[in-house]
């Protein structure tokens, strides 16, 4: 990483100056080349097939948060906080010291949670009083983690409950003035009512031409923010997620698909 902050950037310091908005860095490397951050507060809703690099996103907007001094909480409802922090722990050596020092919050919804109701499955309140519980102890949370709607919506007893747990979770996290990043499993053929309620909208993808296979990032729907339309190369390097320009090296490739 590092080279990409060569790339110039695409939008202009001065049209943000008189910007009222407070610009966050979710902790992507290099998207400060394409946009000047994300606003502080919003909902961000990350979607892609498995293995596209949601969790690490997910993990590197906390690390993020956890570098500026800020109060930072994950809600895993898929993989267990042992894999999660497994997983960190590979990216950013020093994770497990932040985990001892309580820096790194987990509220663990997945499987081997122990809970109230039988088979593992959950009921919209005990879901949400989980959550709460610990939300409730930290008033000046700056960022929110929740590893995927999806399985949180299959852990639910009754997933018709899911949508009212969704905008529950939605509303509480605003109040508390904190930026949440939430991922779901694939891209829908239609948007469906996660992806219309959160403020912006990423996609990790591969483009996938014969046996090359390329991770891009797309930012699909972004609020308030100057966005040109592209695709972006991703990286899933030793430290973490990093976007690039598409290289020239690839567009012949790209071009060709598209004929
Ligand atoms: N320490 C690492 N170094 C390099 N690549 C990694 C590392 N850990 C995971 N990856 C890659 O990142 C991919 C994305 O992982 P993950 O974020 O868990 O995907 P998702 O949550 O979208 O299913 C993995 O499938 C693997 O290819
Ligand atoms: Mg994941």
């Amino acid at each position: 990483m590092g080279k990409k902050h060569e790339n110039k950037k695409q939008w202009s310091e001065q049209d943000f100056e008189r910007s009222n908005i407070e610009w966050i860095d979710i902790g992507v490397e290099g998207l400060d080349t394409f946009i000047p951050g994300l606003p502080q507060g919003d909902a961000i809703l990350v979607r892609g097939e498995p293995g596209t690099g949601k969790t690490i996103l997910c993990l590197q907007f906390m690390k993020k948060g956890i570098d500026l001094g800020e109060t930072v909480v994950y809600v895993t409802t898929e993989e267990t906080p042992k894999t999660i922090i497994r997983t960190a722990t590979e990216l950013w050596p020093e994770f497990q010291k932040l985990v001892d020092d309580k820096r790194f919050i987990i509220v663990n919804l997945s499987i081997n949670a122990s809970y109230a109701s039988t088979y593992s499955l959950i009921n919209k309140e005990e879901a949400l009083a989980i959550v709460m519980r610990t939300l409730g102890d930290l008033p000046d949370v700056k960022r929110i983690v929740i590893d995927s709607l999806s399985a949180l919506k299959r852990r639910l007893a009754d997933e018709s409950e899911f949508r009212e747990v969704y905008m529950k979770l939605l509303l509480e996290t605003k109040e508390k003035g904190a930026t949440v990043l939430m991922s779901a499993e694939g891209i829908p053929m239609t948007p469906d009512i996660t992806e219309y309620l959160v403020d912006h909208l990423i996609y990790l993808d591969y483009h996938k031409h014969d046996v090359l296979w390329t991770r891009v990032f797309i930012l699909r729907k972004s609020r308030s923010v100057p966005l040109k339309p592209q695709i972006l190369k991703l990286n899933i390097e030793r430290n973490g997620l990093s976007v690039e320009e598409i290289p020239i090296s690839l567009k012949p490739v790209w071009f060709q698909t598209k004929m």
